[in-house]
């Protein structure tokens, strides 16, 4: 098959597409024929190997796993023995460890669920790591409740564009954060107030956020705090292109706010990545239910999956940008 793999760290050259073997599938788990995957910063900073702390789980000098891709949608083309809830044919939507950015990826079924009817396989590849975290965000670390005023930052991104319509369906008032040419965009999504970061701070209307959910990454807690109630949440979300070599925008999320914490009102929370089918319904109710529909930015062919890493990280997207693969049988998610 044919896949985006990479040798050793380093800007998006050192990507090739190339012919390698299927992946083999244990009994727990799914075969996918990939059809769209999406692109988000994780595979950014898996090609880099920056922030350096994450060579400590992903290979100290050249990453352990050479395929890049973590979101998926496509066909099943074949399940383990031990697998109930899926088989061949099924559409479906998720996560993989093993890189989709590939005709055929392998994942556990537990990592899997059934694709929105609604939404195109492009769509659906948009969903994935982004929707995951914006629920979790919302849901559980902001605990959002009607009638609460909830403050995105990088709502035009791919996380915050979902965390403003999960904020919106949960019943809460939005002010979404972005650059000037996405205010637009961000008005689209549902929010009903936008805040340009260019022009203004985080803290403009003062300590009145319920939750502030940041995705931007690198702002400092004492200037988030401003906006917050005294009881208010902080949801950090991002950091990943935060300066710092060593731990880039994590050191403020995995050291500085845990700690703050215990000695302040505000609650200021991590919203850490955990990848499961229960969030993947949840996320297919809100979108059939049309509370929440995936913004995609752009699709590029596999092959110019490089160029799709570069607008990731220079071109401003509005939602996200996925990746199409035209398969071997002719089936295509889109061709270039
Ligand atoms: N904790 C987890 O489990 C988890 C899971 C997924 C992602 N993440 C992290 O969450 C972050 C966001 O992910 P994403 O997929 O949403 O990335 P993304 O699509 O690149 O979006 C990031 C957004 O941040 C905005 N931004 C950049 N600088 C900003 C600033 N100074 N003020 C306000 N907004 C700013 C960007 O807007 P402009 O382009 O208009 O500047 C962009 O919309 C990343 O750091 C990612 O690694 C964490």
């Amino acid at each position: 098959m044919k896949a985006i793999v990479q040798g050793r760290y380093g800007p998006a050259e050192v990507l090739d597409l190339r012919d390698i073997d299927r992946p083999p599938i244990g009994d727990e788990e799914v075969l996918v024929q990939v059809r769209a995957a999406g692109v988000d910063p994780g595979v950014w900073i898996f090609m880099t190997g920056r922030p350096y702390l994450v060579r400590l789980a992903a290979g100290l000098r050249r990453p352990r796993v050479p395929v890049r891709g973590r979101d998926l949608a496509g066909v099943v083309a074949a399940v383990g023995s031990r697998v109930t809830r899926f088989r061949p044919g099924d559409e479906v939507y998720g996560t993989c460890s093993g890189g989709s950015f590939a005709e055929f990826a392998s994942t556990p079924a537990r990592r899997l669920s059934r694709k929105p009817a609604n939404l195109s396989f492009e769509q659906a590849a948009a969903v994935p790591v982004s929707g995951m975290t914006a629920l979790r965000a919302v849901r559980d670390s902001g605990a959002v409740r009607s009638g609460q005023r909830v403050m995105v930052i990088g709502a035009a991104g791919g996380v915050g564009s979902q965390a403003v319509q999960i904020a919106k369906a949960y019943g809460a008032t939005v002010t979404g954060v972005c650059a000037p040419a996405r205010t637009g965009f961000v008005r689209s999504l549902g929010a009903d107030d936008v805040l340009d970061y260019t022009r203004e701070g985080v803290d403009r209307d003062g300590p009145v956020y319920d939750v502030v959910i940041d995705t931007g990454g690198d702002r400092p807690l004492s200037l988030l705090r401003r906006a917050l109630t005294p009881r208010g949440t902080l949801a950090l979300v991002g950091g990943a292109y935060a300066r710092g070599r060593l731990l880039g925008g994590y050191g403020r999320q995995m050291f500085r706010a845990p700690l703050l914490s215990l000695f302040v009102g505000q609650r200021l929370r991590t919203v850490s990545a955990v990848e499961r089918a229960e969030d993947l319904d949840e996320l297919r109710e809100l979108i059939e239910s049309g509370a929440l529909t995936p913004a995609v930015d752009s699709s590029y062919p596999l092959a110019a999956a490089p160029d799709a890493i570069r607008h990731l990280t220079d071109g401003h997207p509005a939602g996200k940008i996925v990746v199409t693969v035209c398969q071997e049988d002719g089936r295509s998610g889109r061709a270039a």
